[in-house]
């Protein structure tokens, strides 16, 4: 069960892994990503995180690219891995040229890829669910595009955990609260969960996506709604969604707790829920 990685076409052990020193991804963030977990051997939402990937390279009129080749280069190099439990990191740059800002010539856009093994979370953070920060979104307008220009996510992770705290959620200047730093967030206020509504300003998250069929197969009352900073600290429950994340409680925000300060009914039923889907 190695962990491998894929560079255009070949594939070698993660650490013989290199990329051009000109690849524009690593110069100018010039690339998109993905982030696909697989369980019990399957990689989950594997042709809705493909699609993403499409859409996300259209926006920034990426040169047109197979991604039906790419697909299966990614299954080619999962089985290769053998791994159960993996997250499966899909990187596409514009390709690799001397360093310019316009954008090359025609050249083909470089494709880079790792399987690695997802460790269990010790202590069980998703029953005893974690504290966060708040912090401003300085982030550029097309958060709705999975870059690898995660700069202010990096910074944001960094300043939660120097805080002690497992992460951070941004909130616009005007006090719009939008996401966390690698996940959507969620509120419950007055017997209705609410999440930010789909924006340039936030990720179209597949967990997110996947909560919401959730909450309307079950008819639990949901909104996609903007709500301020107040309304996150007055909210019964809080939680993040993401595709590692899974649904995550957040038990206190800026020192103070949410609710009762314990993981919630709520984020512990679509938990549960989502689990039954990533295993059927
Ligand atoms: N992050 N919002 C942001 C800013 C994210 O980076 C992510 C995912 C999400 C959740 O999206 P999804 O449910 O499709 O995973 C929301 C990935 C996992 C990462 O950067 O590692």
């Amino acid at each position: 069960m190695p962990e491998l990685a894929y560079v255009n076409g070949r594939i070698v052990p993660i650490e013989d892994a290199v990329v051009p020193v000109e690849d524009r991804g690593y110069q100018f963030g010039d690339a998109v990503y993905e982030v696909i977990a697989s369980y019990g051997g399957k990689m989950f939402c594997f042709e809705e995180h493909f699609t993403r990937l499409d859409r996300s390279m259209k926006e920034l009129f990426f040169p047109i690219v197979h991604i039906d080749q790419i697909k299966r280069a990614a299954i080619e190099l999962f089985t290769k891995a053998d791994i159960e439990r993996a997250a499966v990191y899909i990187q596409i740059s514009r390709g690799v040229s001397p360093r310019n800002h316009s954008f090359p010539g025609d050249i083909p856009v470089q494709v880079v890829m790792t399987v690695r093994k997802i460790a269990g979370k010790n202590p069980p953070i998703q029953e005893l669910g974690i504290s966060a920060i708040t912090v401003e979104d300085f982030r550029w307008g097309r958060c709705d595009i999975k870059t690898v220009q995660l700069l202010p996510n990096v910074l944001a992770k960094q300043k939660a955990l120097d805080a002690g705290c497992y992460d951070a959620i941004f909130v616009a200047k005007d006090g719009i609260v939008r996401e966390g730093s690698s996940s959507n967030l969620f509120i419950l206020s007055e017997g209705t969960l609410i999440t930010h509504p789909l924006t340039p300003d936030i990720l179209p998250g597949i967990t997110r996506s996947l909560v919401l069929d959730i909450c309307q197969e079950k008819e639990y009352p949901v909104r996609e709604r903007f709500f301020d900073k107040s309304k996150l600290y007055d909210a019964v429950e809080v939680f993040l969604t993401g595709t590692i994340t899974e649904v995550l409680p957040v038990i206190r925000i800026d020192g103070r707790p949410v609710g009762n300060g314990k993981a919630g009914p709520a984020a512990s039923a679509l938990q549960e829920s989502l689990l039954k889907r990533l295993k059927s």
